[in-house]
């Protein structure tokens, strides 16, 4: 018998660990011959800890279980019973593709790994030359999933065409935006397609050296990926891959805990042992990165997204999506919402069925106000945007981004001027420094936040003028996209910035 309890970060933090002493505890006291698999989340945070016994009907769940629930679930008398977890709407809903083993697998099983398609991949990729490997890429139509969107195959194609000695793939594992948590549960739950991936790209632009950067605040994942990358060496996924010829290894680095080290250049500054502040581009990384060598920075869902391309083919991903917005995105559903989780589908849902058809809309029960879409620096939508189709170019066009698809919910209760200043006051304390649009333009946005709050009207044309600037003028994303969430609380909220109701009467 085999039972299974989350070993993931948000399972740990909603009681997982006691849980498993307590089905511990039942176990030897029944005398039952019972294994517990420690695997990652469904992506059902609402219902974590999720238990799950393997029976001969498919796995059937449990949740949320409390240390005291776990007697009646060994009686088959629980209230907690959800039947198979398969077919909670929730997830049956899904097109699980870069997911398709979260929450299934032992996360440091290769057995478990490779018997449900792991390494598949890799093989036929160490079958494909150099221009088929770079060609099957862009025709999946991968976008980076960090939040920017450029085409994959594009940036390897260029680090693959640099001339020089040693190259680098770098992932990006500093996931900082609110509300996002794709990048942890899939280090927590799948960590051998992260390095297949990072594997996949090293042999198509001739990088022997691999990095993972994460965050200091996601320790459980540093220490999956730290442990799943010795067990790759011992596969032989890593050293010589597959017994290939082909080298590649994986360090995982640690960062210290700045949101702009996410940003690529000042985390490659970060990496190398320096400040994490910005770099000016050009030089773009993909020519001068890592040490000054040529090297591919990609955030952790591209890259664990490109086994399963290899795996069925570039069109069979691209066939997914909307427009130029091609495959599945695992969007994150969180905030003041019912069910929060991860849900990963094609592109093209329309803002507004994720939030109420599939998100439950809020836990608070009362009326949805906005959501927060891409991070602290991704615009507020309000209710009148939401059938937006999920896409790149579709939130672009209502003023937003996608970013990372975090999506935060807010009832009617949210205080929108209030968030507009929080966003200048996170940019002010995270900024770099190195621009002035950012470094000065985000402090002066808080003054003048608070000027409007005051009743000062003429203080709404300042703002307006400086997040202009602050747009055109910054370095990075950082200070550039600060203007987002300010102005669509400006703009789509004008009743709450007591200034803008001043100067109208
Ligand atoms: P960017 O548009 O400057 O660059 C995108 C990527 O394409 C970079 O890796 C760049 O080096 C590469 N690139 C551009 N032209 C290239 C070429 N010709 N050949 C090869 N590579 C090329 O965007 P940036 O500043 O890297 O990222 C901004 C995004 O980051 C925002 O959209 C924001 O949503 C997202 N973000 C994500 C966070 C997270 O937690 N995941 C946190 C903060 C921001
Ligand atoms: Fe640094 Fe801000 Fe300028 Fe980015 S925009 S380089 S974080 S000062």
């Amino acid at each position: 018998m085999k039972i299974y309890v989350p070993r993931d970060a948000a399972a740990k933090a909603l009681g997982a660990e006691r849980v498993v002493k307590a089905i511990e505890a039942e176990i030897a006291e029944r005398g039952i011959d019972a294994t517990i698999v420690r695997n990652g989340t469904r992506g059902m945070i609402w219902l974590e800890p999720l238990v799950e016994i393997e029976t001969s009907e498919g796995r059937v769940g449990y949740g949320p279980v409390t240390p005291a629930d776990v007697k009646a679930i060994f009686e088959g008398d629980s209230d907690k019973a959800l039947g198979n977890v398969e077919e909670i709407p929730f997830f049956a809903q899904q097109n699980r593709l870069t997911f398709a083993r979260v929450g299934k697998t032992d996360p440091l099983s290769m057995a478990d790994y490779e018997a449900h398609g792991g390494l598949s991949g890799l093989r036929r990729a160490l079958t494909l030359t150099g221009d088929q490997l770079i060609d099957e890429m862009k025709t999946s139509g991968l976008r980076g999933r960090g939040g920017a969107g450029f085409p994959t195959g594009i940036k390897w194609d260029t680090v693959r065409r640099a001339q020089a000695e040693q190259k680098y793939i770098v992932c990006n594992a500093d996931e900082g935006d609110s509300g996002t948590f794709a990048d942890r549960m899939i280090m927590e739950g799948d960590p051998f397609t992260l390095i297949e991936g990072m594997v996949i790209a090293g042999l198509t632009v001739g990088a022997t050296k691999g990095y993972v950067y994460i965050r200091s605040e996601y320790p459980d994942a540093i220490e999956v990926m730290s442990a799943a990358c010795a067990i790759a060496r011992d596969h032989g996924l890593l050293g010589n891959v597959m017994g290939s010829g082909n080298s590649f290894d994986i360090e995982v680095r640690v960062g210290a805990g700045a949101y702009v080290c996410g940003e690529e250049t000042s985390l490659l500054n970060s990496l190398e042992g320096k400040r994490g502040t910005v770099r000016a581009k050009p030089p773009l990384p993909a020519l001068q990165g890592f040490m000054g060598r040529p090297t591919v920075v990609n955030n952790v869902i591209s890259l664990a997204t490109v086994p399963v391309i290899f795996e069925k083919g570039g069109q069979h991903y691209a066939d997914f999506g909307l427009g130029r917005s091609k495959g599945t995105m695992p969007i994150q559903i969180a905030g003041n919402v019912k069910f929060g989780g991860l849900f990963e589908t094609a592109f093209g849902m329309p803002l507004g069925d994720l939030v109420n058809k599939i998100g439950g809309g809020t836990a608070s029960g009362r009326p949805v106000k906005a959501v927060q879409v891409g991070g602290p620096l991704g615009a507020y939508m309000p209710v009148s945007k939401f059938d937006t189709p999920f896409g790149y170019e579709e939130f672009d066009g209502q003023g937003g981004l996608i970013g990372h698809a975090g999506i935060v919910v807010f009832d009617d209760t949210a205080d929108m001027l209030g968030m507009a200043r929080f966003a200048m006051e996170f940019c002010a304390v995270e900024s770099c420094g190195k621009c002035t649009p950012c470094r000065i333009g985000a402090v002066r946005g808080v003054e003048t936040i608070d000027r409007i709050a005051q009743g000062d009207g003429e203080a709404v044309e300042l703002l307006t003028d400086l997040c202009e600037t602050m747009k055109d003028g910054s370095l990075c994303a950082l200070g550039g996209f600060t203007p987002y969430p300010v102005m669509s609380a400006l703009q789509n909220f004008p009743e709450e910035f007591a200034g803008v109701k001043e100067a109208a009467e």
